[in-house]
């Protein structure tokens, strides 16, 4: 039986598809059988609503609540399979809350541990688990910090436009620096491609440069995701678009890099810190 391997999908910039992707390829996993968490890491909130809850502030235990404990010693334990959510398609869950913002100030006061707080809320799923996906904000603050202790490896995900791709080139000297701090190594599993249209002149250029810029430091994957609306359309449905448009090309795609990405992460040991 496979260990556990906690994999971060990080870009220093917003709306690169680091939600979409997070909940795709937990559903691509979900779909070969192994067993998936996704975590919701951002106070955005959004990965929450794409699986279906439509009021994530209103629900009694989210990752704040897993949290909470570990910051405030006066809070009671919170068992962490209370907070998460299991869905038809297989794909289990812990939403966030807003409040994750205010807790993040407060990981940031503590004396001890200050960085390892989301490291030990998940250790008692570890053994429940293929995989968990931490879908984490375009900001590299505490919370950021705390995913590179938690996590094994990092899948960036970018667009071709400019400003996603210096996302990336922040999202890995961050690693980098972290891994460094942190004393562990932090592997980069794969950089993905997303909303690439071929035909604009723009995505080609962008395509280019990632591929110039980090194929020399990391595996960009060969399989990209197109910019198609379907994709839109079925993350207002709250559903992934592998199940609510399983012919269509993005969902194609998704299945390709889940296929890159476990070849990738399953070429290594899981525990590397
Ligand atoms: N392949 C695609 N084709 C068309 N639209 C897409 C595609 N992938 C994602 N989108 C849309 O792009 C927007 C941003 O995607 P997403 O929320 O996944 O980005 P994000 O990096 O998680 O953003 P944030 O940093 O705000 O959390 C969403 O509206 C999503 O529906
Ligand atoms: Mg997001």
């Amino acid at each position: 039986m496979n260990e556990c391997k906690v994999i971060a999908i990080l870009n220093r910039k917003g709306g690169v598809c680091k939600t979409t992707t997070t909940h795709n390829l937990g559903v691509a996993l979900a779909q070969r059988g192994y067993r998936v968490l996704l975590v919701d890491c951002d106070t955005q909130r959004n990965l929450s609503i794409s699986l279906g809850i439509d009021h994530p502030d209103e629900e009694q235990y989210a990752l704040c609540e897993l949290l909470q404990p570990l910051v405030d010693v006066d809070a009671d334990d919170v068992d962490i399979h209370t907070c998460i959510h299991h869905l038809e398609n297989g794909v289990d869950f812990i939403p966030n809350k807003q409040a994750l913002s205010t807790l993040e100030k407060q990981i940031s006061t503590l004396d001890f541990r200050r960085e390892c707080v989301l490291f030990d809320a998940l250790e008692d799923a570890r053994p429940d688990y293929d995989y968990i996906l931490l879908d984490c904000m375009a900001s590299l603050g505490m919370l950021a910090v705390n995913v590179m202790m938690a996590c094994d490896a990092v899948l960036l995900v970018s667009t071709p436009e400019e400003d996603s791709i210096e996302g990336v080139s922040l999202a890995s000297d961050f690693i980098k620096e972290a891994s460094r701090a942190l004393k562990k190594r932090i592997h980069v599993c794969g950089l993905l491609i997303c909303r690439v249209d071929m035909r604009y002149r723009k995505s080609r250029t962008g395509v280019l440069k990632i591929k110039k810029l980090f194929g020399p430091e990391c595996p960009v994957y060969p399989e990209m995701v197109p910019d198609r609306v379907c994709v839109a359309d079925a993350r207002n449905r709250q559903v992934s678009v592998i199940e609510d448009a399983p012919e269509s090309e993005p969902a194609q795609a998704y299945q390709a890099v889940c296929d890159l990405f476990l070849r990738e992460v399953e070429s290594y040991g899981s525990r590397s810190a």
